[in-house]
């Protein structure tokens, strides 16, 4: 019997947006096991607290039996391998995103040689999509509709309004 393939997808979510979700769904149809991390990335300050942010992706997975919810602090590589994940899921908007992501594939690949990074393209409607823009939206009055799932908009607009 093979054994059961475990994702991570980490990210900072602050907040899940269209973008994440659908990588979610799609890793979910790939892998038997899909494991959404939210962690605290030291270089951005956070809108909302990991509880929050973890109650919203809750919210918006509800319906997607083989996916999890889990927030951690440390090394994404440690939380992986105590996942028993074979890779980690990551989203790939435009070039941009490339450099950095490739960066931090290969000091993950450099921390743990046995834990792969699988990228999935972006749907090109999510490709302008970003938690930045989607929170700087909301704060100044504009709608976040269709950029967010509806089970969440009213939770960001009540925290950034
Ligand atoms: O959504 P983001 O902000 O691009 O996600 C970045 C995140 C949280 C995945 C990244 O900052 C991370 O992996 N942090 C955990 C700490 C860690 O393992 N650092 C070494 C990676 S090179």
């Amino acid at each position: 019997m093979t054994e059961p393939k475990t994702v991570v997808y980490p990210g900072s979510f602050d907040p899940l947006t269209n973008g994440h979700l659908d990588i979610i769904r799609r890793a979910s149809k790939l892998f038997d096991r899909v494991i959404v991390a939210a962690l605290n990335n030291d270089a951005k300050n956070p809108a909302f607290s990991l509880e929050e942010r973890y109650d919203m992706i809750k919210k918006c997975t509800a319906d997607l039996p083989n996916v999890e919810v889990d927030f951690f602090h440390g090394l994404l590589v440690d939380f992986a391998r105590k996942k028993g994940a074979t890779a980690l899921v990551k989203g790939l908007r435009a070039v941009s995103d490339y450099e950095y992501e490739l960066q931090m594939a290969m000091l993950n690949k450099h921390i743990d040689p046995k834990l792969e990074t699988i990228f999935f393209m972006a749907d090109i409607q999510n490709s302008f999509l970003s938690s930045s823009s989607v929170k700087d939206i909301a704060r100044n009055g504009g709608s976040i509709k269709g950029l967010v799932p509806a089970e969440i908009e009213e939770d960001i607009y009540r925290k950034l309004r």
